[in-house]
């Protein structure tokens, strides 16, 4: 039987009580004090600022002005609101970033651009596990260029570390044939965090670009894309951010890059002086070259007002919080549920570990289920993981031990056999 007297609930609550990013959750809208969501890794909370901001946008800015707010605010949107991100959650200087499209989509024209900028080369390297819409886009640009995709598999409790990748672009006569690494920075089933300066050294010497997608660490880890090096990057702003349900990724191009490159799909939002109308499509010479069409100004403004709450308290107090809070679930792990069969699969230490901790066991999939019953919402990702986020804005210390506790009880009254295995479509 675990022990739970070592880690009492009023433990968590003096963590609360000291914790100096308690406030912020009051600027988030909370209709059910008691529903424990550990799922902002996936669809982060909504702020109060934005329901203010979507307010303005359709009431007054649609409603009111009309087209006149096309040249009063909106046209600028995804260079504005990418710089902001830039500026306060990426560590890139303005005109690098653009807020448009899809994860998946940007992806889609980065990788493309990098390709078309190493000719000759014919092997894209990736991550055997990384995120599925990663390695699908990856591997249709192989298919339809007769590129050879090779898929690294990496310790998901290490992520992909710069040596295991010098041992790789090193060996198997791929000298001189790679044009592009592409990973993720935040492993989405162990949280495992990459090094991006160390990796980014690697594939350079291997005369390679980079892409990094940064869904799962932008707005919890600080992150340095000029002074890593990094080519390109994108990520999605509904998760840590909390832009919305579907809102508008971001992409990053390195400034000394983006003139040598074209994206694929040539729209008239990347074109030099738009409204000429000309013949002839001549791109912007910053991110905007990206873009595509007319952007989407309601989510844009949503990813805006998300990052601004964040933004007020700065990205390394969130860090630090996120930290103490994933220490804290990994105490309860070792405490709780390790005993009853549960594995870890997430790093221990936190240098190397985003803001999600995720336990293993075979019943994954019906614990969650159960916890979801009981007002805990995790998630599951196959084939055993049951994934914990702590958005370090809106998640306390008493929604840790809940959940832990939860979890505990569950699996030692397995109150989960009672639950259907059937899966939902999302988990
Ligand atoms: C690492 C990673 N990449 C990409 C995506 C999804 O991209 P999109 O917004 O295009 O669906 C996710 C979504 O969870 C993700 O975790």
């Amino acid at each position: 039987m675990p022990d739970t007297t070592a880690h009492p609930r009023n433990d968590a609550e003096h963590r609360d009580a000291t914790d100096p990013l308690a406030s912020l959750r009051t600027r988030f809208v909370i209709p059910d004090e008691k529903l424990i969501y550990l799922d902002g890794n996936s669809l982060g909370r909504l702020s109060k600022a934005s329901l203010d901001r979507v307010r303005e946008v359709v009431a007054d800015e649609w409603g009111d002005r009309l087209i006149r707010s096309w040249n009063e605010r909106w046209q600028t949107l995804p260079q504005t609101v990418g710089d902001y991100l830039g500026q306060h959650f990426l560590g890139a200087a303005p005109g690098q970033v653009v807020v448009s499209d899809s994860t998946s989509v940007n992806l889609y024209k980065l990788a493309s651009a990098a390709l078309d900028a190493r000719p000759g080369r014919d092997v894209i390297v990736s991550d055997l596990n990384n995120f599925p819409t990663d390695r699908y886009i990856l591997e249709g640009l192989a298919a339809a260029r007769g590129l050879e995709l090779k898929l690294v598999e990496f310790d998901e409790l290490l992520g992909p570390t710069a040596d295991q990748l010098r041992a790789v672009l090193d060996g198997d006569g791929l000298a001189g044939r790679i044009a592009l690494v592409s990973l993720s920075q935040v492993d989405y089933r162990s949280a495992a965090l990459a090094d991006l300066a160390a990796v980014n050294q690697v594939v350079h010497e291997a005369g390679a670009l980079v892409l990094w997608d940064l869904c799962h660490s932008a707005g919890s880890v600080p992150i340095e894309l000029d002074a890593s090096g990094t080519d390109f990057a994108v990520g999605c702003t509904y998760k840590y951010l909390n832009g919305g349900p579907g809102s508008p990724a971001f992409l990053y191009a390195n400034a000394s890059l983006i003139d040598g490159v074209r994206q694929p799909i040539w729209g008239w939002y990347g074109q030099n002086d738009q409204f000429a109308m000309g013949q002839g499509y001549d791109p912007v010479p910053s991110a905007t070259r990206f873009l595509v069409g007319t952007p989407q100004v309601v989510g844009v403004s949503l990813v805006e007002a998300g990052a601004q709450v964040l933004a007020e308290v700065g990205i390394k107090p969130l860090r630090d919080k996120g930290v103490a809070l994933t220490e804290f679930a990994i105490e309860l792990f070792d405490a709780w549920l390790a005993p009853l069969g549960f594995t870890l699969g997430s790093p221990r230490d936190s240098a190397v570990r985003g803001s999600h901790v995720s336990v293993r066991h075979p019943e994954a999939y019906r614990i969650c289920r159960a916890l979801i019953e009981q007002d805990v919402i995790p998630d599951f990702r196959t084939p055993d993981r049951v994934r914990l986020g702590m958005a370090p804005a809106t998640t306390r210390f008493v929604d840790v031990w809940d959940a832990f506790d939860a979890m505990r009880r569950i699996v030692e009254t397995k109150a989960y056999e009672q639950i259907d295995p059937t899966r939902t479509d999302v988990t």
